[in-house]
């Protein structure tokens, strides 16, 4: 998609270059209140943005991409940034940002107003159409993954979120567990949502009691707070939303002086770096997260690539993956 030039809006006015240039450069006096009026309703109307940090930035062909992410600090997303950085070409350079939940409009604004080319953004948000409104005035391309979804307006890619909550249930009912916590945050995510209800579809289908459900904050700390409830409800095994969560649930059920998994198995998810070298090290369903910024990453290249004749819209879907290592094992009904 090919970004609003200072040329189309010298167009849309019916004026030169050089006028729009120092019309919105605050250079006025020459020129007629009819020109400049002119010149604003054609910078408006097209969404024209002056991008003085971009034009310093960049060589003429350097594309930019803005990636806007929920948490620069999970490995979950910093792995994700490292393969986009490592699949990227010369020419391309990416801008990082993470927003609160209540500003991410205002991040996204920030990154257009900084000349980038592209979006990819992987937070939740709140009015999409609008969003999409939004850039689409702007002819910025974007895709979206993870914690954002498309709402038919653009391309996605995903993990199996539904099989992955699946392939946790099952993996723990096979081991004999039928008494079963989720451990999630207040504010599902859809693609969060879609994994807690593949979890809970495949108990339900298999005869196993709903699982019961905790709130907590979706963090280390947050499962650590989750263990006095989750020791309470008196389940088997514990699927948390994360694996950040899981890890912090691991360490609080030490601290009360409980085992895993001998008193009661976990299962993550993402399959963080970490999870492989922890002690024990964690069961838990792996998302192919480089894959996913690498896909991310192709997909807005493609919509940048001007050479590229119309394409549909992409939803990609990879598949998730049940890592078995030692933090489940069979139930121990004594404990229930
Ligand atoms: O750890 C970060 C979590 O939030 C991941 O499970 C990911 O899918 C995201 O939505």
């Amino acid at each position: 998609m090919k970004k609003v030039s200072i040329k189309d809006v010298a167009k849309e006015a019916g004026v030169s270059l050089t006028t729009v240039s120092q019309v919105l450069n605050d250079k006025r006096d020459r020129f007629t209140t009819d020109t400049i009026e002119k010149v604003l309703a054609a910078k408006q109307k097209l969404g024209y943005l002056p991008n003085k940090n971009a034009q310093q930035l960049r060589g003429s062909k350097t594309k930019l991409i803005g990636v806007l992410l929920p948490n620069l600090a999970n490995p979950f997303f910093s792995t994700m940034m490292q393969s986009m950085d490592a699949n990227k070409e010369s020419d391309v350079d990416l801008f990082f940002l993470t927003a609160p939940e209540e500003d991410i409009e205002a991040g996204i604004m920030h990154l257009v107003e900084r000349g980038m080319d592209g979006l990819i953004i992987a937070q939740m948000i709140k009015n999409p159409e609008r969003l999409n409104n939004y850039l689409t005035t702007h002819r910025i391309p974007y895709v979206v993954l993870d914690q954002s979804d498309d709402h038919g307006f653009t391309d996605i890619v995903r993990t199996h979120e539904t099989g992955g909550g699946e392939l946790a249930a099952r993996h723990l009912i096979e081991l004999g567990h039928k008494q079963l916590t989720i451990v999630q945050p207040a504010h599902l995510t859809s693609n969060m949502n879609l994994r807690m209800e593949g979890f809970k579809h495949y108990c339900q289908s298999h005869n196993v009691a709903t699982p019961k459900v905790i709130e907590s904050t979706l963090s280390k700390a947050g499962g650590y707070a989750a263990v006095d409830d989750i020791i309470a409800s008196h389940s088997t095994a514990v699927f948390a939303t994360n694996d950040e969560m899981a890890i912090g649930i691991i360490r609080g059920l030490a601290d009360k002086g409980w085992q895993v998994p001998q008193d009661v198995s976990i299962v993550g998810f993402d399959d963080i770096d970490i999870a492989q070298y922890m002690t024990p090290a964690l069961t838990t369903v792996a998302q192919p997260i480089e894959t996913i910024g690498e896909v991310a990453l192709q997909l807005i290249m493609d919509k940048l690539d001007s050479t590229l004749t119309h394409r549909d819209q992409q939803s990609i879907v990879l598949p998730s993956e049940l890592i078995v290592r030692a933090t489940t094992a069979r139930a121990n009904l004594d404990n229930s």
